[in-house]
């Protein structure tokens, strides 16, 4: 599936560049490959946690949450969790005719024949006419078969309430994780850096970072790469 494929592929495990492996990111070689490994998030890790071990077709999530909270790593996490066959649309991609070729293919059986998950990134950026295809596919008479659509937002005002009232709306909330997340950086500083260098305080990163899980993981970088 070429192009949805190569996006994909960016979660593999190195980057590989002009023939050299380079090391991950932290952001990449720290994200949680399991619902339980994500910090904070109590309720979309117990939805989903449920979901997982009795997955169902025609379903529709909406994950709505600041930037840098896990809703895309969540989505990349549950799809590993039922072992569902990923459809990843990243939102420049978000067009009427790729929404009609990824249902196209979700009308085949999935691979291992479970789910296909098409996840639909900034769905709130998608152009309108690709929101009016997503309307139509996410009625009963259309949904693709054996199909978990899951789209990710920052917010919802750009999306139409009949699209909303199709979706199972899951909140990201970053509030209340700081505390998690410098324990998260601590667990991180401890094994890039071990005793060596001089640890900076993890929970000023957090809050400086306004609770945003990525953004402090890239400052944590910067402070392991002065280190
Ligand atoms: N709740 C979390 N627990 C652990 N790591 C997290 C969490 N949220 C984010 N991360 C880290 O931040 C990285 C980026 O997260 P992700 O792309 O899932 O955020 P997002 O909510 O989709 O952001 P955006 O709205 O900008 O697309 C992940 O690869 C992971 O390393
Ligand atoms: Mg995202």
């Amino acid at each position: 599936m070429g192009l949805f494929d190569s996006t994909v592929q960016t979660h593999s495990s190195a980057s590989l560049q002009g023939g050299l492996v380079f090391p991950q990111s932290l952001t990449e070689r720290y994200r949680p490959h399991s619902l339980a490994d994500f910090v904070g998030l109590d309720k979309p890790k117990k939805v989903l946690a449920n979901f997982a071990l009795r997955p169902f077709p025609n379903a529709a999530f909406l994950f709505v949450g600041p930037s840098g909270t896990g809703k895309t790593s969540m989505a990349l996490a549950l799809c590993e969790a039922i072992g569902g066959e990923l459809h990843h649309i990243p939102s420049q991609f978000c067009n009427v005719a790729t929404v009609e070729d990824v249902t196209r293919q979700c009308h085949y059986v999935p691979r291992n024949n479970t789910l296909h998950v098409v996840l639909v990134d900034e769905a709130d950026q998608a152009s309108s006419a690709a929101q009016l295809s997503f309307l139509s596919k996410l009625d009963s008479t259309a949904f693709p078969p054996q199909t978990v659509f899951i789209f990710t937002a920052n917010d919802t005002e750009r999306l139409q309430d009949r699209f909303l009232s199709r979706c199972m709306v899951l909140q990201f909330q970053s509030h209340g994780m700081a505390k998690e997340a410098a324990s998260l950086l601590e667990q991180i500083w401890q094994k890039e850096a071990g005793d060596s260098a001089e640890k900076p305080n993890f929970l000023r990163i957090v809050q400086d970072s306004k609770n945003n899980v990525r953004n402090s993981l890239n400052s944590l970088q910067v402070e392991l790469l002065s280190a």
